[in-house]
């Protein structure tokens, strides 16, 4: 069964990118490799570094690799580390990034991945299977406290005390093992007519700390600003407000030249603008593009471009 699907504002990113003849891009989410497709599709003579932290991902796209050998370079390492694994291959400098943050379709559809509510799966969410915290541990395991915040921060949840609390009273009884106990017991612990919702918060905000998804997020956009050749385009498209906060929030700070306490009469931090901000609101999807891809329907891009301003 094909677990991967259609690929979000597809047109849309990739003509972010102004792919140019001769310029080095990264696709930090390779995933079904659709994007990547369409970036090597532009007709442009260009190198492409794909990453993707799960193997899956590289299993899916091992035709594509080998049609495009020598030009498409996929990298199985979690986009952090992005600048190490570039100057792996003598690259110091990029024309264009694109982020399609979050989870893949492959990985939410695979019941044994642990990430979907509805199907019945290990309680895992690993994007990256190496790294040893499991949802599973997570839930069992893990203080009142620790819950309730993850909860409250990551899925932005108003019944996260409750919420935790009765997991750390039901997990004495029997611990969780998989995704259906920990969906049906959400069922039965919550009140009010928004079960659904509170449950798909829940379930983000585990996943969300079990990847270290916002830590991550954050130093990988510093460092692909710091790469970015003049004109080049960073393009992301974020599926949640905490994603999408964390980018507007950089590329604002990027932007600006100066950020010296008001009060004082001459600049002295010697800040420069290293993006202008290609996008004041994002680019959502159409309306037709949702009603064919439901996936679509939260997704927000946000483009900027280098300014060359960055010295490293
Ligand atoms: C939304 S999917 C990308 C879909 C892709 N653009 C396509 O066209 O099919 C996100 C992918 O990024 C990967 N991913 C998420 N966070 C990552 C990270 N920090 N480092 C590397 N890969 C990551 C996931 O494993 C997943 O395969």
């Amino acid at each position: 069964m094909e677990t991967y699907h259609i690929p979000v504002l597809l047109k849309e990113s990739v003509e972010a990118l102004n792919i140019k003849d001769g310029g080095v891009y990264v696709d930090a989410t390779l995933g079904g490799g659709g994007h990547t497709t369409a970036i090597l599709e532009s007709g442009k003579e260009i190198t492409l570094f794909a990453f993707d932290q799960d193997p899956d991902a590289l299993i899916h796209n091992e035709e594509l690799a080998k049609k495009y050998a020598g030009k498409l370079f996929i990298i199985n390492d979690n986009f952090a580390n992005l600048r190490t694994q570039l100057s792996l291959h003598r690259i110091k400098k990029i024309d264009g990034i694109l982020f399609d943050l979050g989870v893949s379709s492959h990985q939410i559809n695979v019941d044994s991945r642990g990430f979907s509510f509805s199907l019945d799966g290990d309680l895992d969410m690993r994007m990256d299977q190496t790294r040893e915290l499991t949802a599973k541990e997570l839930i069992n395991h893990f203080p009142y406290e620790e819950l309730r915040n993850i909860f409250r921060d990551y899925g932005e949840e108003k019944q996260a005390s409750r919420i935790a609390k009765a997991i750390v009273e039901a997990r004495e009884e029997k611990p969780f093992s998989t995704t259906l106990e920990l969906s049906e017991f959400l069922d039965r612990c919550t009140v009010g007519p928004k079960k659904l919702k509170i449950k798909a918060r829940i379930f983000q905000a585990i996943r969300i700390f079990i990847n270290g998804e916002i830590e991550v997020l954050k130093c990988a956009l510093e460092d692909a600003v710091k790469i970015l050749n003049p004109e080049g385009r960073i393009a992301v498209i974020s599926y949640h407000s905490l994603e999408d906060r964390i980018v507007k929030k950089l590329f604002k700070f990027e932007e600006k030249d100066c950020i010296c306490p008001p009060k004082l009469p001459i600049c002295v931090c010697n800040k420069k603008s290293r993006l202008k901000i290609l996008t004041r609101k994002p680019i959502i999807p159409s309306e037709e593009e949702i009603e064919k891809n439901n996936r679509a329907r939260s997704a927000k891009l946000r483009i900027a471009k280098g300014t060359g301003n960055y010295e490293i």
